[in-house]
């Protein structure tokens, strides 16, 4: 079967609670759903994993990382400095896409910078749980 890894990090497990003024109303399960809308049509499958500790997230992208053909990872705020998250992806093999839900850009300094970015193939930024779909048509469009 071919698996797609849908990785959220930190905070990310309470989305459609957490500052929906900010993340907008939609549970990672909602988003785990649009995933799989998406990737149904190659027959791809979705592996969604969330966890609040980087280590887990690591542990995940080695447990994964021949058994799924990309990931989408919205790191939470291990972007800032999510080191071994970053070694782990940089080890992972196939094409994977950056997912924040809001607009980093926008708001305090401390979001603008992302360690992990310069190693992805592509990065989706403030279009909310949408931004999920996109990256999933990226991976698509990427495998191709
Ligand atoms: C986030 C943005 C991060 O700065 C923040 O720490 C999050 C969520 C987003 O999806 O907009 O936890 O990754």
């Amino acid at each position: 079967m071919t698996s797609v890894l849908l990785l959220n990090g930190p905070n990310l497990g309470i989305l459609g609670e957490r500052e929906p003024e900010i993340y907008g109303h939609d549970t990672l399960e909602d988003i785990a759903g649009f995933v799989a809308d998406e990737v149904a049509g190659a027959g791809w499958k979705v592996v969604s994993v969330q966890d609040d500790c980087e280590g887990e997230l690591v542990r995940a992208i080695h447990a994964h990382r021949s058994s799924t053909v990309g990931a989408i990872v919205n790191p939470g705020a291990l972007m800032m400095a999510g080191w071994s998250l970053r070694d782990a992806l940089a080890a992972y093999p196939a094409p994977w896409i950056e997912v924040h839900l809001s607009n980093v850009w926008a708001r305090e300094q401390f979001r603008h910078e992302s360690v992990i970015a310069p190693l992805a193939s592509g990065v989706v930024v403030g279009l909310g749980a949408f931004g999920y779909r996109l990256a999933a048509r990226a991976l698509l469009h990427l495998s191709g």
